[in-house]
């Protein structure tokens, strides 16, 4: 019998869709295409079902989140500006009964004072800061060694 692959959601939050044209020297030169293509690529090798998902809107990330209750094994988030104020989408993690990573590209904490503070870390199960595109795939091999270890 094969083993019923694991579902993740990657949501990226706003002006992410601008990534390589944005501030390059904070956030890299990768495309967010790049990242979801590389995120694809992972996630076939370890088995996934990966759906990814970039939104400027606050209401649509939250709607994206709810839809996923029950659905998904794992999130992935990049809240970007929303991390710093968004109670609905902390709220709206707070729905998931799975493991949850916050990731940034930047190191947040080496940044101006506004970013230091996380609205979605104490609903997130670990969150990953400064790795550049490669949080993104620490997070899915993450995910997907949990996902694992509950079946
Ligand atoms: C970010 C950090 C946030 O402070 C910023 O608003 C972003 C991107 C990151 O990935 O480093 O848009 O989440």
């Amino acid at each position: 019998m094969t083993k019923k692959a694991a579902n993740i959601l990657v949501i990226h939050g706003p002006n992410l869709n601008m990534l390589g044209k944005r501030e390059p020297n904070i956030y890299g030169k990768e495309s967010l295409s790049d990242i979801d293509g590389s995120l694809a690529q992972k996630a076939e090798a370890l088995n996934i079902v990966l759906e990814t998902f970039q939104s400027n809107h606050e209401g649509a990330i939250v709607e994206k989140i709810q839809n996923a209750v029950g659905i998904i094994d794992g999130l992935i988030i990049n809240p970007a500006a929303y991390t710093h104020t968004s109670v609905a989408i902390r709220d709206a993690v707070l729905l998931l009964d799975v493991p949850v990573i916050e990731v940034h590209l930047s190191n947040i904490y080496r940044r101006e004072s506004f970013r230091h503070r996380s609205m979605i870390a104490g609903a997130a199960s670990a969150q990953i800061s400064g790795l550049g595109s490669y949080g993104y795939i620490a997070a899915l091999d993450a995910l997907a060694s949990m996902a694992v270890a509950k079946k």
